[in-house]
């Protein structure tokens, strides 16, 4: 809540997610904030808050038992956000539900699993910086479009045995579905096309089984172990919490590694890891920034005198909660890879504790090392502070990352 007694209005565009996240965190552990469609939720944006409140009982994820003004129709199709609420997937279930849609996919994700797909990471990785190199010298190139959206695109993809052709159409569905920026109809539309394009993945896979997650998942529903719906939701959500994600972490890790030579030396001499980059990025430049999203179950009354009221939405500001000075002292918001605690809540905490945190680590930990080692002189080709943002307040990303693979041309 701002002085004035009204809430905070949320920037839909995401013009700058982490001067937004700063502003909220000095408005409180607490904030009441206005979403798109003036839907009045809290961010929550201490980490010990959002930790206490990760685990609390009275906070849930389902919708449908526990927003009223979903239940009662105020929320339509048109809502930006409706994507988040209607993925019928675990992550909007609790309890039993939750349980049994996480254990359908889990063993997908397990440790002996993640790590057999490595080879093929570093696959895709070869190929992709291959055809980086053989881009023109000199000219700018998108690291975004040609590296950090493709490999997570291709691995989500290949881990579902999603057909080539089907491709490119799946994942414009994605971008479109975190673009807080979208006409009503047109998110509306993206709701109706992506259900359309993986209900033709589950027919196919039905069709002809494989060694895939879409037909484990299609046996399941043939053993009624979920719905139809669940599956189409199930689907989606993995597609979607995988890609934009680790995009985000790659392109982040790349600007901090960039625009902070003195820590990059570091690396260099070995007096520190990859595996540092990694979780400084996630901590600093949380890839998720807004966490939709919660419902207080019952009132929550909070140490400051603030009362959540039962029914209303929470989102885990995870932009402020990796730079929360009581957490992480006077230099939260520097990115310092000798910092001894990078503990983060990038990836949640509890019950819905992201299920792809080692995917995601692998592909990072095999993606940025071998970007680097083949482009040794990679350069921004702009200044960090030009890059325009994603288009969501949802997601801390870029719209591109333009670079010099060889260093900036002279003369
Ligand atoms: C850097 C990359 C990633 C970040 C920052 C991230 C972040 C998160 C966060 C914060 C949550 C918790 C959601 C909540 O509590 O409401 C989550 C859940 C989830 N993530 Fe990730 N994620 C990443 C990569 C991935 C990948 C690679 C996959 C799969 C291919 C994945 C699949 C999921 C799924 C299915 C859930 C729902 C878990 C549940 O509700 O039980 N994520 N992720």
């Amino acid at each position: 809540m701002r002085s004035d007694g009204c809430p905070y209005v949320i920037d839909r565009a995401g013009t700058d997610v982490q001067g937004e996240a700063a502003q909220l965190r000095t408005l409180g552990s607490a904030v009441e904030v206005e979403l798109p469609g003036g839907v009045r939720a809290w961010s929550i944006n201490s980490y010990a808050l959002a930790k206490r409140l990760f685990a609390d009982p009275r906070v849930a994820k389902d919708p449908r038992r526990h927003w009223p003004a979903f239940v009662n129709g105020d929320i339509s199709d048109d809502w930006p956000l409706i994507s988040w609420v209607k993925m019928d997937s675990m992550t909007i279930n609790d309890g039993a539900d939750h349980r049994r849609l996480r254990g359908l996919i889990a063993p997908d994700f397990g440790p002996r699993r993640i790590e057999a797909q490595r080879a093929m990471i570093e696959g895709i990785v070869a190929d992709l910086l291959d055809r980086l190199a053989a881009q023109p010298d000199g000219v700018p190139v998108d690291l975004r479009s040609n590296y950090a959206a493709p490999l997570p695109a291709q691995m989500i993809c290949e881990l579902f045995g999603v057909p080539e052709d089907a491709r490119p159409g799946l994942l414009r569905g994605l971008e479109l579905a975190v673009d807080t920026t979208l006409p009503p109809e047109v998110a509306a539309a993206n709701v109706r096309e992506w259900q359309a394009g993986l209900q033709s993945l589950v027919d196919a896979k039905r069709m002809a089984p494989a060694d895939d997650m879409t037909s484990r998942l299609v046996q399941a529903l043939d053993a009624d172990q979920l719905n139809d719906s669940e599956v189409i939701g199930s689907l989606f959500n993995v597609l979607g919490a995988g890609s934009e994600t680790v995009m985000n972490l790659m392109t982040k890790a790349v600007i901090a590694l960039l625009t902070h030579p003195e820590q990059r030396a570091l690396l260099d001499t070995g007096q520190t890891s990859w595996d540092d980059v990694i979780e400084e990025t996630l901590r600093v430049e949380a890839p998720i920034a807004q966490l939709p999203i919660r419902f207080a179950v019952s009132d929550i009354e909070l140490d400051d005198g603030v009362t959540i009221r039962a029914g209303t939405p929470i989102l885990m500001c995870l932009a402020s909660t990796g730079r929360d000075p009581q957490r992480y002292g006077a230099d939260a918001d520097t990115f310092d890879l000798g910092r001894a605690d990078k503990e983060h809540l990038s990836f949640g905490y509890g019950a819905h504790f992201c299920i792809g945190a080692s995917l995601a680590r692998l592909e990072a930990s095999i993606a940025l090392p071998a970007l680097f080692a083949r482009f040794p002189d990679l350069a921004l080709a702009v200044p960090a502070d030009e890059l325009g943002p994603a288009g969501t307040f949802i997601m801390n990303g870029h719209r591109s990352l333009p670079v010099f693979l060889n260093g900036k041309p002279t003369g």
